[in-house]
């Protein structure tokens, strides 16, 4: 349910769309329910499985990624001109994955604020309520609410790069050293951040980034 499997560039790779979360089957008819939230779906034992759990480290209990700084040595340049250390990715992996291995199923954490605060998956009705929903989720901004909540779903739940221009003020964590520690641990090789290599981490993923016309990536 909500996995699309699709073949490309000599791999199979596994979607996650909405319905992951956000329908579940009716057990008796075999029909899908939209909207009824996915309990038996487990996403802190998927993620806590990726290979780079730590690209979602601003959902773990991780109070500073400085408490995982294990050599001095491994050092990049931050966007103020200093040196900064970079956290250790193994000891962060398993600290991140630590975090998530722990959720049960149907719930999962959408707010990155350094805090582990995973909520129950809520239904999608709007019942008496329309458009706003019945906890007022999308009470304010634009289109009624939409462009709010979609800035979320479409920024740092699907991509926690997107929040690299925000985590100095957000996280308190410089912009390169955010993107240097999300790509250090990246699962393809094509995106993996080497630190011996002395680039500029936010330079290193303009290069390989695949998709710079899309809204919200970096652009200079
Ligand atoms: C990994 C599970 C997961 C996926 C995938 C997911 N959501 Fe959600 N969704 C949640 C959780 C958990 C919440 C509650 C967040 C909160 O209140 O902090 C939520 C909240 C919502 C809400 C607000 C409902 C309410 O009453 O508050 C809407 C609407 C929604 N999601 C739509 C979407 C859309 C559209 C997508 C795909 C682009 C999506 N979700 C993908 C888990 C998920």
């Amino acid at each position: 349910m909500g996995i699309p499997i699709s073949y490309s560039d000599g791999r199979v790779r596994a979607g996650l769309s909405c319905a992951a979360c956000h329908a579940t089957e009716d057990l008796e008819t075999g029909k899908v329910m939209e909207g009824v939230p996915n309990l038996d779906f487990d996403s802190g034992l998927i993620t806590a499985l990726a290979t780079n759990s730590t690209a979602f480290f601003p959902t773990a209990d991780i109070e500073s990624i400085r408490d995982y700084i294990r050599d001095t040595n491994r050092t990049i340049e931050n966007s103020k001109g200093e040196e900064e250390a970079l956290p250790d990715p193994i000891a962060l992996e398993n600290a991140v994955d630590e975090t998530f291995i722990k959720w049960r199923k149907g719930i999962f954490d959408t707010t990155p604020d350094l805090v582990a605060n995973p909520t129950q998956t809520p239904d999608a009705f709007t019942f008496g309520a329309h458009p706003y929903g019945w906890n007022g989720f999308s009470l304010f901004g634009p289109f009624k609410g939409l462009s709010t909540f979609n800035n979320e779903v479409h920024s740092f739940n699907s991509d926690s790069l997107s929040f690299s221009e925000h985590s100095d003020t957000l996280f308190d964590i410089d912009k390169e050293v955010y993107m240097a520690t999300i790509l250090q641990n990246a699962a393809s090789k094509k995106y993996r951040y080497d630190v011996s290599s002395n680039e500029k981490p936010s330079d290193f993923f303009r290069s390989v980034d695949d998709t710079t016309n899309i809204q919200g990536e970096m652009k200079e």
